[in-house]
C-alpha cells in the first residue's frame, strides 16, 4: 500500500521498520550537513486544510532533509475559498507532476476518501477526530528512546479522548507494540466504545498516574465540541490537570508527554511542561526523523 492513512492499517513489523529507518535519519540530522540526496526525484505537496505548527513544519523539514521538491498549500489562501472541491484541487496539483500528498483535513476519513479518488501516495497528517498516524509513531518512538521499549509499559492517555485523533492513533500503535493502555478523563470526554479498543478506563487522575510509566496529556479540543457538553475549564484543570505538586507526590518518576499545542495551566502547568520529566520537545525533535522514515519508505514503493 502506497499510503499512510492510519495506524489501523499497519502491523507491528511496519512500526519497527519505521523506527529502525528513523534511527538512521536521526543520526543524519544530528550531523553538520543534515541532508541526504535520497528523494531528489520525488515531488511532495503539503496540503493543510486545518491549522498546524508542528506537523506542517516537521513534514516540510523532513522532506527538505530528504532532498525532495516540495510545494505548500494552505486552504485558507487557495481557490478552495471559491468553491473548488477537494478532488479537483488535488488533481490540479497532481497534474504538475507531484508524487505524494501530505494532507491535514478537518473531516474524519478525508485521507481515505482522497486515496480512493486520486493517483498519488497519501500521508494523513491528521483527519478531524479520526487519526494522526505520524503523531502516534513519533510518540511511541519517543517512549522507546526514553524507556528502551514500548512493550510492557503502562501508558495513560489523559483528557479529551472523544475528540482526539492523537488518542485513537496512539491506542492502535501502543496496543500493536504490547503496551498496557488506559485512558483517563471526564466521562463526557470518553467515547462509549473506548473499552472495545482494549483499553481500560480510569476516571481518577491520581490513580491513573500512580499506575503509569508514561502520561500523555491531551489538549481539550474546544474547536471540536459544543461547549455545553464539557466541564468548565477551571473544573477540568482542577480534576484532570497535572501539577508539579501532584507529580512530586507520586512514589515514582513518570514520563510526561503532550502532542502540543499546550494549554498551560489547563491540562498541565508550566512547571510540569518544562520539567525534566517532560519529553515534549523530544517528541517534536523526533517528529522530523520519524516523518523522514515514513516518506522515505513510501517513496521507495513509488520508485519500484
Ligand atoms: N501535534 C500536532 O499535530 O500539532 P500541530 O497541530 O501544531 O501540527
Amino acid at each position: 500500500v502506497n499510503h499512510l492513512l492510519g495506524i489501523k492499517y499497519l502491523n507491528e513489523e511496519d512500526i519497527q521498520l519505521i523506527f529502525e529507518t528513523a534511527d538512521q535519519f536521526k543520526e543524519v540530522i544530528n550531523r553538520p550537513i543534515k541532508k541526504v540526496p535520497s528523494l531528489r526525484d520525488i515531488t511532495i505537496a503539503n496540503l493543510f486544510f486545518e491549522n498546524s505548527t508542528r506537523t506542517k513544519l516537521s513534514f516540510e523539514l523532513a522532506e527538505k532533509r530528504l532532498s525532495a521538491d516540495i510545494i505548500n498549500f494552505s486552504a485558507s489562501q487557495s481557490s478552495v475559498k471559491k468553491g473548488e472541491t477537494l478532488i479537483d484541487t488535488v488533481n490540479n496539483i497532481l497534474s504538475m507532476k507531484v508524487d505524494m500528498v501530505v494532507m491535514r483535513h478537518p473531516n474524519p476519513g478525508a485521507g481515505v476518501f482522497l486515496s480512493k479518488n486520486v493517483d498519488a501516495s497519501i500521508i494523513n497528517a491528521g483527519d478531524g477526530a479520526h487519526e494522526h498516524p505520524t503523531q502516534a509513531l513519533l510518540d511511541s518512538y519517543s517512549i522507546r528512546e526514553k524507556l528502551g521499549d514500548v512493550a510492557g509499559k503502562n501508558v495513560v492517555i489523559v483528557g479529551d479522548i472523544l475528540h482526539s485523533r492523537v488518542a485513537l492513533s496512539n491506542i492502535f500503535a501502543l496496543k500493536l507494540q504490547g503496551a498496557n493502555v488506559k485512558v483517563c478523563g471526564p466521562k463526557t470526554l470518553l467515547p462509549t466504545y473506548i473499552e472495545s479498543l482494549g483499553v481500560k478506563v480510569e476516571t481518577d487522575l491520581r490513580k491513573a498516574l500512580e499506575w503509569c510509566d508514561v502520561a500523555n496529556m491531551l489538549r481539550v479540543q474546544n474547536e471540536r465540541m459544543d461547549i455545553s457538553y464539557f466541564p468548565s475549564t477551571r473544573e477540568y484543570a482542577q480534576q484532570y490537570g497535572v501539577t508539579k505538586t501532584l507529580l512530586d507526590s507520586l512514589d515514582k518518576e513518570i514520563v510526561i508527554m503532550h502532542p502540543g499545542p499546550i494549554n498551560r495551566g489547563v491540562e498541565i502547568t508550566s512547571d510540569v511542561a518544562d520539567s525534566k520529566q517532560s519529553i515534549i520537545l523530544n517528541q517534536v525533535e523526533n517528529g522530523v526523523a520519524v516523518r523522514m522514515a515514513v516518506i522515505y519508505l513510501l517513496a521507495s514503493k513509488i520508485k519500484q
